[in-house]
């Protein structure tokens, strides 16, 4: 293999964000262009399909051209076209994956279709040089809540998840109950800072039997049967304790379910991924327990923790170096299982 750069053109549309990156080698990047529908769907109090595929289409032709731009490069300059084709909203995805198909089609560019969990994963690469698999990733997002063995570059094995809710849902849905509106994960991290995270004891759920899997729907319910005693009691609620006692509680499982996993596959390299790992509170406490157990942590920038284009362009890169293309005949595949080709 000879030492050329390879540049990476990616595209991300699998949910509410429209975004387009320039990624050389899988690490350095570029462009990152990220176009938030955030503001939209905020009137709805949550992500409403029908309205993020026609933004993605109204604006994905001018986020790519930004992000080429931004980079300095041009489509010729490309070795790759990557694309999430799932999991994710069918009508958001199939916007980036038809798009990049047309682009592939129109250049002649090689077009490699990524996992998006695989994106997430691949976001720690970008930022840590050095790191190389094998690690234990912690990914927590707004649909997936696992413990993952990274054994090697598009190599996976789920060894923990969820029974239920993900934990970035659980935030989403304890937020709408106080409240705040969408989205709830960075609402609920800043006004935790306010409140006493042992004020109110919320469970902390484990499954039996299955000591890396998570259940957050108990500890829903626990909020919402709080928030109405008080209600029927006539009670002031305080929504600063409300919101630190329950992350206080999704972050000491996550945190516990993490570190015995990694003494268990006796790993020394840990790593997390997806949008809740840009939450205060979890970086810190896994940070603490990392330290003491003698791990590394790595956790992406939050910009890289939350959805973007650059970390498909990550994940594309090793998926580029193992021969692995997609015909044009690529599809959006909503319920994409982690492995899965
Ligand atoms: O990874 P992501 O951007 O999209 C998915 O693939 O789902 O994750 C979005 C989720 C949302 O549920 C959002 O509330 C949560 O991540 N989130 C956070 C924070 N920032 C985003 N949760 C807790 N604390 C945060 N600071
Ligand atoms: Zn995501």
């Amino acid at each position: 293999m000879d030492n050329k750069d390879i540049w990476i053109l990616a595209i991300e549309s699998s949910c509410d964000e429209t975004a387009a990156a320039v990624v050389k080698n899988g690490r350095t990047v570029l462009s990152n262009v990220i176009s938030s529908q955030i503001d939209l769907h905020t009137l709805y109090g949550g992500v409403v399909p029908e309205i993020a595929s026609r933004k993605h289409t109204e604006r994905i032709n001018q986020v790519i051209e930004e992000a080429l731009k931004e980079a300095d490069r041009t489509l010729e300059q490309m070795d790759a076209i990557a694309v999430t084709y799932g999991p994710g909203l069918v009508g958001a995805l199939l916007v980036g994956v038809a798009e990049a198909k047309a682009i592939s089609f129109a250049t002649g560019l090689p077009l490699i279709g990524v996992h998006h969990i695989e994106g997430h994963i691949s976001a720690n690469y970008i930022e840590q040089k050095e790191l190389e698999p094998p690690f234990l990733c912690l990914v927590v997002s707004g649909g997936h809540t696992h413990l993952v063995m990274v054994k090697d570059y598009g190599e996976y094995e789920i060894i923990g998840k969820t029974h239920d809710d993900a934990a970035g849902e659980a935030y989403d849905k304890v937020a709408r109950a106080i409240g705040l509106g969408y989205p709830g994960g960075p609402k609920i991290d800043r006004l935790s800072k306010e409140g006493n995270p042992q004020a109110i004891a919320f469970p902390r759920a484990h499954v039996e039997g299955c000591p890396y899997d998570f259940s957050f729907s108990g500890l829903k319910s626990a909020v919402l049967n709080y928030l109405n005693q008080a209600e029927m009691k006539g009670e002031e609620i305080n929504r600063a304790d409300v919101a630190a006692s329950f992350q206080a509680a999704v972050v000491a499982v996550l945190v516990e379910h993490t570190l015995l996993a990694a003494s268990e596959y006796n790993v020394t390299k840990i790593a997390m991924a997806g949008g809740v790992a840009s939450n205060s509170a979890l970086r810190a406490e896994m940070q603490a327990a990392c330290k003491k157990a003698g791990l590394t942590l790595y956790c992406p920038s939050p910009i890289f923790c939350t959805d973007n284009a650059a970390m498909i362009g990550a994940a594309a890169y090793y998926e580029y170096k193992r021969g692995v293309h997609h015909g044009l005949d690529l599809n959006a595949v909503p319920n994409l299982k982690l492995g899965q080709r």
